[in-house]
């Protein structure tokens, strides 16, 4: 763990594993899965044991509470320098007020105080926008973070969950307005879920960001423990609870097939088997991995401890493939050949353009 890289084109040096706090209270949202102090302490603690320093919460996680929480285990172990503190705003902090949800300047300036404050800290070391909200103008959004750096609130400036679009909108206007740039885009990204790939993995690399990965095991799915049934499936964690409103398809009982013949090969837990392969993928800086316990924990963290030999990744890669069609597949090397003839290689786009597996 003791194992840091850049963040997207900036000097913020971050774990590749970070810790999702998600999860932490019992309030709210995610209450239907949370964890109490006590428990989230224990989490935290591990984390920090093993070295970790990027740490990942919002505003609308269990109604605040994360945040609570994670300001008070903070304050505790006295290692608020040491820590890449990540916070978020977009969702409603009241539902009565238009103004008090969204990426509008208002609420962000806003947003940011709230957070700072159930932090117990003076500044966050990235902030990022939760979600698009269909609405605020890319040049608002931009302009604020770069008024919320120089004002010291925050270090550092992100995006998740937007389309690919509005985040390449989002750097080249910081790009030509001498703003702070977007450094990572954190998106949902596993071996079942690779939407990302087409859009997102290229314009990353392209653009100097890094991606981080949320949900690299599927909230659990990709652990191996729930199993089919005729009434549907068992298993102990979040997907047996109705409310946790998450449900496992036909292409993740595939792929979760093909990830359990290679963690056996491997002699690997299959959560740490998925977890390397999202942090290995082109594009991706760090991956923000979710426990419910220290125990939980202690099996992603050491998810970097090995290699996939290639045989098996191609076999992961062919197993959880989403099916793209065009106009992506044309990006394929093969496709490209039509192009530029394959003697004379793909020309000046860097070798990692096109992602790694398409069957378009
Ligand atoms: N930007 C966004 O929109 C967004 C969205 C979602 C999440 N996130 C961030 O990403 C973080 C991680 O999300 P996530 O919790 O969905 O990620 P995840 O790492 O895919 O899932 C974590 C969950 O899987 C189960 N699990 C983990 N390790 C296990 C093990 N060794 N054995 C058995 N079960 C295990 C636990 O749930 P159970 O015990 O309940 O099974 C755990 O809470 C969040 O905390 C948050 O910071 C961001």
């Amino acid at each position: 763990m003791n194992h840091y890289y850049l963040l997207g084109r900036s000097g913020l040096r971050v774990s590749r594993l970070a810790l999702g706090t998600m999860n932490f209270g019992v309030d709210g949202f995610h209450a239907a899965y949370g964890k109490t102090s006590e428990e989230a302490e224990a989490i935290f603690g591990r984390y920090v044991e093993a070295g970790g320093n990027f740490v990942d919460t919002a505003d609308f996680y269990t109604a605040g509470e994360s945040e609570r929480i994670l300001g008070r285990l903070i304050a505790r172990a006295g290692n608020r320098e040491r820590l890449v503190l990540t916070s978020k705003f977009t969702n409603t902090i009241d539902p009565a007020d238009p103004n008090a949800s969204g990426n509008g300047r208002k609420h962000i300036v806003r947003a940011v105080e709230g957070s700072l404050r159930r932090l117990g800290t003076d500044y966050l070391d990235l902030y990022l926008l939760h979600t698009w909200d269909r609405i605020t103008p890319v040049e608002e959004v931009m302009q604020t973070f770069g008024d919320l750096v120089r004002a010291g609130k925050i270090r550092y400036a992100g995006l998740s969950d937007v389309p690919a679009w509005y985040a390449a909108r989002a750097q080249s206007y910081a790009e030509a307005h001498g703003l702070p740039p977007v450094i990572t885009v954190q998106l949902p990204y596993s071996l079942n879920a690779r939407q990302i790939e087409p859009e997102f993995v290229p314009m990353a690399q392209n653009l100097g960001i890094g991606l981080t990965a949320w949900s690299p095991i599927g909230g659990g799915v990709l652990t191996g423990k729930y199993r089919r049934t005729a009434s549907g499936l068992t298993g102990d964690g979040r997907l047996g609870n109705p409310e946790a409103g998450q449900r496992i398809t036909e292409h993740d009982w595939q792929v979760i097939e093909a990830l359990e013949k290679v963690a056996a090969d491997l002699g690997r837990p299959m959560a740490q088997v998925a977890v390397n392969w999202v942090a290995t993928q082109p594009g991706v800086s760090s991956v923000v991995i979710g426990a419910s316990s220290p125990e939980q924990l202690d099996v992603t963290l050491a998810a970097l401890d090995f290699e996939i030999p290639a045989d098996a990744r191609q076999w992961l890669d062919e197993a959880g493939a989403p099916w793209i069609g065009a106009p992506y597949s044309m990006f394929t090397p093969q496709y490209q050949s039509w192009i530029v003839s394959p003697g004379l290689g793909i020309g000046d786009k860097p070798a990692t353009y096109a992602p790694p597996v398409f069957n378009g």
